[in-house]
């Protein structure tokens, strides 16, 4: 099959529904072979099906996997690797917010919950994946940052710190493969409000149309985003169209973070 992305075979993290999804819909689309992997095991299988309709049977696979374990990474990427025939891409996208309240209400334990979901994850899938990109070089590391991971807010500490954790350790990973000599690059994608369910909290407390005006007001652009709007992100990163860039970040913002 043609396309921008023929012949790539991309593990995606969080695939279960909102960019997760997205990204493996449009990585599908352009030819790739997709290993969708969530917490939320039924979602993913329900994503991989409609994949496999769509394009075919054998397109997207699903698995179970919570990012934070790293017996259940080395687990999946075997699994994923073994039924997909290698793997070229990994898209760190699973990501969690929640903090509660600003520094002095957020509790301990949820501000390492947020910390370990947001940024082992990254950790632990560019730790074991690597092998298997090496196989397939030239390969690519997506990992889902935020803006708030280079814009800060009162309230939102942990979010904060993970995303800029994500930020920083991408470039980590990008220089490490480098150093080895490995055609496999790594960036970091930092999209600002984007329509997914991540949004629901807000839109529960404030009702839809509010929530989303008031997030709306503060970008630029006047919208939030569209979940498509950072799929083509993260596919032109996984093409081979992004050979050169390895490190950088990706701000998909409305161009919040030009103000
Ligand atoms: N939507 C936004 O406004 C926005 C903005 C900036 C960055 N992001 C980032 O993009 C990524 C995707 O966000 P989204 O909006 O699609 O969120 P979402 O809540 O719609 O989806 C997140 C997915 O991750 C899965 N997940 C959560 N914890 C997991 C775990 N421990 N192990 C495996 N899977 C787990 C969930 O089951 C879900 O399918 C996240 O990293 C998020 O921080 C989102």
């Amino acid at each position: 099959m043609a396309g921008r992305v023929a012949g790539k075979k991309a593990f995606i993290t969080g695939g279960a529904q909102g960019l997760g999804a997205a990204i493996g819909q449009a990585l599908a689309a352009e030819g790739a072979k997709i290993a969708l992997a969530d917490i939320n095991f039924t979602g993913a299988q329900k994503q991989a099906e409609a994949l496999n309709a769509a394009h075919g049977a054998g397109t997207a696979f699903a698995y179970e996997l919570d990012v934070t374990d790293e017996g259940q990474w080395i687990a999946a990427l075997e699994a994923a690797n073994t039924a997909i025939g290698g793997l070229s891409a990994l898209v760190n996208n699973a990501g969690i917010a929640g903090d509660k309240g600003g520094i002095e209400q957020l509790e301990f334990a949820q501000f390492k919950r947020i910390m370990s979901v947001n940024v082992d994850s990254v950790f632990l899938g560019a730790k074991h994946a690597i092998k298997y990109l090496a196989q397939n070089q030239p390969g690519s590391i997506v990992n889902l940052s935020s803006i708030a991971g280079l814009i800060a807010s009162w309230n939102t500490p942990a979010y904060n710190a993970s995303k800029a954790g994500v930020w920083l350790l991408s470039k980590n990973i990008a220089l490490y493969c480098a150093k080895k000599g490995l055609d496999i690059r790594s960036n970091s994608i930092h999209p600002t409000f984007v329509d997914t369910p991540i949004l629901d909290p807000l839109r529960a407390m404030l009702g839809k149309d509010e929530a989303e005006a008031k997030l709306a007001r503060q970008v630029p652009l006047g919208r939030i985003g569209r979940p498509e709007d950072i799929a083509q992100a993260a596919l032109y990163l996984v093409s081979d169209e992004s050979r050169f860039m390895t490190g950088a970040e990706l701000k998909l913002d409305g161009g919040i973070s030009a103000m």
